[in-house]
Formats: C-alpha cells, sequence, structure tokens
C-alpha cells in the first residue's frame, strides 16, 4: 500500500525537529521540495476538479457566501458540485479517506507518526479525517480557529493564509469563527480574554502554492484568502485532552460496577422528592469512588479504557 508518513509530511523539517519546535502548539509552513508528496500528488483523483468529483460518492458540502465559513454550508449531490463552484461556492469533500486506500493509509500512518491516541474504533477520540478543499479565486475562508490540529497540502493553484496565536483562549474545546452570534458554552467557560475580531498586524503570512504544507495548530487564529482557484488536502486530527482520556478511561472502570450502571433515576423531573434521593444516591457513590481513587494508579486506568 502506498502512503506517506509524518516525516514525508514535514520534510525536509525532521519529526525530532517537528516535536521539539512545533507541535502541538505552534505553526510550521514548509515550501516545496520537488519530488515530496508524489504520491499524493499522483492520486487520480486529485488531478482536476472534475476528477475529484467524478470521483465522489457521498455529498459534497458547498460554503454558502453569506459568512465565508465551512460551517455555514450546504450538501449537494457531485453532479451539483461543479455549478455551486463556478457560482464562488468552496467546495467541501469530507472524509477523503473514505473513497482513496492512499489517503487512508497516510491518514492512519501520521496519526500514527504523531503518538495521537484513539481508544478504539468506536468513540475514537481523534478522529482523523481528511478533507479536500477546492475554493475559487476570489474566496476565502473568515477569521476564526479550530479544535483541531491540521495539516495542509496545497495541490494546485495559490491560497493565502494569515495566522496569529491565539491569546484568549488555552487548549479550546471548541472552534470559534469571528462573527458568529454565539460563543458555544464550554468556549465561554474556556476564555480568559476577549476573542479578538481581526488580525493583529504583525500575524503570519503564508502564500500556499503546490507542494506547500502548513501546520496549523489547534486554537490558532487564521483566515484565508484566494487570488486563484485552488485545490487542497487536509489532514485533520482532534486533539484527545486528558479530561477526554481520564472520562473514557473511568467510564470502563465504572461501567464494570453494577451501581454504577444503575438507572441515572429521577435527576430530572417535577417530582422533588425524587430528585433529592437521586441526588443523595450520586453522591453516595461519588464518596465511595473518592475513596476508592487514591488505590488506582493512571497506568491501570488507561489500560482499562484501552488507552495504552
Ligand atoms: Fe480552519
Amino acid at each position: 500500500m502506498k502512503k506517506i508518513g509524518l516525516a514525508d509530511l514535514i520534510a525536509p523539517i525532521s519529526v525530532q525537529e517537528f516535536f521539539s519546535s512545533n507541535w502541538p502548539l505552534e505553526p510550521l509552513f514548509i515550501k516545496p521540495t520537488p519530488g515530496k508528496l508524489q504520491t499524493i500528488f499522483e492520486l487520480p483523483q486529485l488531478q482536476d476538479l472534475e476528477l475529484l468529483i467524478a470521483a465522489r460518492q457521498r455529498q459534497v458540502r458547498a460554503c454558502l457566501p453569506d459568512f465565508d465559513d465551512e460551517y455555514s454550508s450546504i450538501h449537494l449531490q457531485p453532479s451539483d458540485a461543479l455549478k455551486a463552484y463556478r457560482n464562488n461556492m468552496t467546495l467541501v469533500f469530507d472524509s477523503m479517506q473514505s473513497q482513496d486506500a492512499t489517503i487512508a493509509a497516510s491518514l492512519k500512518q501520521i496519526r500514527q507518526d504523531l503518538g495521537l491516541v484513539t481508544g478504539g474504533e468506536e468513540n475514537d477520540l481523534c478522529k482523523a479525517r481528511s478533507i479536500a478543499y477546492a475554493t475559487p479565486a476570489g474566496c476565502g475562508t473568515r477569521l476564526h480557529f479550530d479544535a483541531n490540529a491540521n495539516f495542509v497540502i496545497q495541490i494546485q493553484g495559490t491560497k493565502t493564509w494569515r495566522l496569529a496565536p491565539n491569546e484568549s483562549v488555552d487548549f479550546p474545546t471548541e472552534r470559534f469563527t469571528t462573527g458568529s452570534l454565539e460563543m458555544p458554552a464550554a468556549l465561554e467557560k474556556q476564555c480568559h480574554a476577549h476573542l479578538i475580531d481581526e488580525l493583529p498586524e504583525d500575524s503570519m503570512t503564508c502564500v500556499m502554492k503546490p507542494g506547500c504544507v502548513l501546520f496549523v495548530p489547534r486554537g490558532y487564529w487564521h483566515e484565508t484568502t484566494t487570488e486563484e482557484d485552488s485545490l487542497s488536502l487536509n489532514f485533520t486530527f482532534s486533539q484527545p485532552t486528558w479530561a477526554d482520556v481520564f472520562t473514557k478511561s473511568l467510564q470502563e472502570v465504572l461501567l464494570r460496577s453494577p451501581e454504577w450502571r444503575e438507572l441515572a433515576d429521577g435527576l430530572e423531573g417535577t417530582d422533588a422528592a425524587r430528585k433529592e434521593q437521586a441526588i443523595e444516591r450520586f453522591e453516595f457513590l461519588v464518596k465511595n469512588l473518592t475513596e476508592e481513587l487514591p488505590g488506582i494508579s493512571g497506568a491501570a486506568l488507561l489500560s482499562e479504557g484501552g488507552l495504552i
């Protein structure tokens, strides 16, 4: 099986250098090197947009022009995608790994090279996915940050990225787009300062041309513009937190106990007595757990949760 790994993706930067200087917090822009990522550039469906659409067996997302953000999008049949593109709508091809074995194998290899934990296929904590973006000239994405880490390979055309560190929230677990009317409740609790609505003047500019690779860390502000048609391929990884790891492994431990498997009965509803009884029951379980926890090692939890 043909595939690329992290070393191929970030060459000529070494994996060691990437781990010590970039991953997971600092962006990295890598200029093209002759012959780099040939395995990806040779894929038939990445040769042009028509071939990408022809290879598509599931729906394509088309970004609505109202908000310049991929989350304001509609699903289209592949047969309608080109029409939307010609009407200046960015096309998003989710789950590229499901339509190409090389992309699937590369995605898995890069995830493993990064050391990202999944915890098994069910409730996968990492949700590694590959997404292709076809952006017409004169379009772009408004300023936002993502809760995942992104590796972007520019396949065709040019896309200009502007990036800046996030001084308002560390390790966000939610994405945010400037101009959104509502902020996710979880994010609101995580911010320690107001979010910006435009990039500072000293932000980093990367002009992505074919063969360029960009690592965009989770939470890092970015916006994009295109002056010509652009096609890029992303490898995207959710960022499993220690909280995810702990709750997933603890859940496995708890579910071995019949008491913790009981129905959490009566917590909601109008019956005050039942509600009080439910809270009391939960207090009892939590108290017992806190007494047991000191005897449980982190390694044992991880192993129980299938995380190591
Ligand atoms: Fe993004």
